[in-house]
């Protein structure tokens, strides 16, 4: 009998990331869960999945060494990687007219993580993943990449390139690893908890009539995961709201 596959999903102490991790498990995964600063989050999450299931790696993935030590771990723990979900990221909310607000800085650090956090744990996990013959990545990004908005433009730019970067990885990682990638639109996570005026905007906007759950885009991921012949596209998910 063949082991059973392993998935890294960056960033899933909470939210989407917990919703992939969950979902990934119930399809008999074996998962490794990360985060930052939620630690605790990210333990509870893997005593709820149980040891012989799941485990925590705390490790940045803006930081080159720690994105290496977490694939590292994950192959040490599991014995292969077979599926890597680049969920982790970070938004700063600005008005997109406030362009002095949008500073270099603000820039740099939501592309360290957003972007080369992405591709560098990517980078690190593709030997692994071309070793499984069927590897999948499955990157995190947003309707804020395709469309004309989201929490600020240099989240929104950073998005795009994460959409851009999934495309070009394809185009060169086949066949024996696919790259897509999934774009919500408002999910409700610990990451918008506060955001109630754009959940009634897509309450009253967006023909499902309601904002995203994250089992929503976890479902997605999973059909990402399970699309043999599908690789370099981004799926939006936001219940229509790209319509409006
Ligand atoms: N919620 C939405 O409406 C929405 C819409 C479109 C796209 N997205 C995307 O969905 C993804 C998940 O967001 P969410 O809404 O589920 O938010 P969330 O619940 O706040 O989860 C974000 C996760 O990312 C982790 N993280 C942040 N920076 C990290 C880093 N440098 N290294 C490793 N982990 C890091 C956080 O860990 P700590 O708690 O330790 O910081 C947390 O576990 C993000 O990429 C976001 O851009 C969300």
């Amino acid at each position: 009998m063949s082991a059973p596959r392993a998935a890294l999903i960056t960033g899933s102490a909470s939210g989407i990331g917990a919703a992939v991790v969950r979902r990934l498990a119930g399809e008999g995964f074996r998962v490794v869960v990360n985060s930052v600063t939620s630690v605790g989050a990210g333990r509870a999450l893997v005593d709820e999945l149980g040891g012989d299931v799941a485990h925590y790696v705390q490790a940045d993935i803006a930081v080159l060494a720690d994105a290496q030590r977490l694939v590292a771990e994950t192959v040490e723990r599991f014995g292969q990687l077979d599926v890597l979900v680049n969920n982790a990221g970070t938004t700063q909310r600005i008005p997109h007219d406030d362009l002095e607000a949008a500073t270099p800085d603000v820039f740099r650090h939501l592309f360290d993580v957003n972007v080369v956090g992405a591709w560098q744990t990517t980078v690190a996990a593709m030997p692994h993943l071309k070793a499984t013959g069927a590897g999948s990545v499955v990157n995190v990004s947003s309707l804020a990449g395709v469309r004309a908005t989201g929490s600020s433009i240099p989240y929104a730019v950073s998005k795009a390139a994460l959409n851009h970067l999934t495309r070009l990885l394809a185009n060169v990682v086949g066949p024996e690893v696919r790259v897509n990638a999934v774009a919500p639109g408002l999910v409700d996570t610990p990451w918008t908890a506060d955001w109630d005026d754009i959940r009634t905007l897509v309450t009253a906007m967006a023909p499902a009539q309601r904002s995203g759950q994250p089992d929503d885009i976890a479902e997605v991921v999973l059909s990402l995961v399970r699309s043999a012949y599908v690789t370099g596209e981004v799926w939006v998910v936001d219940g229509g709201m790209h319509l409006r």
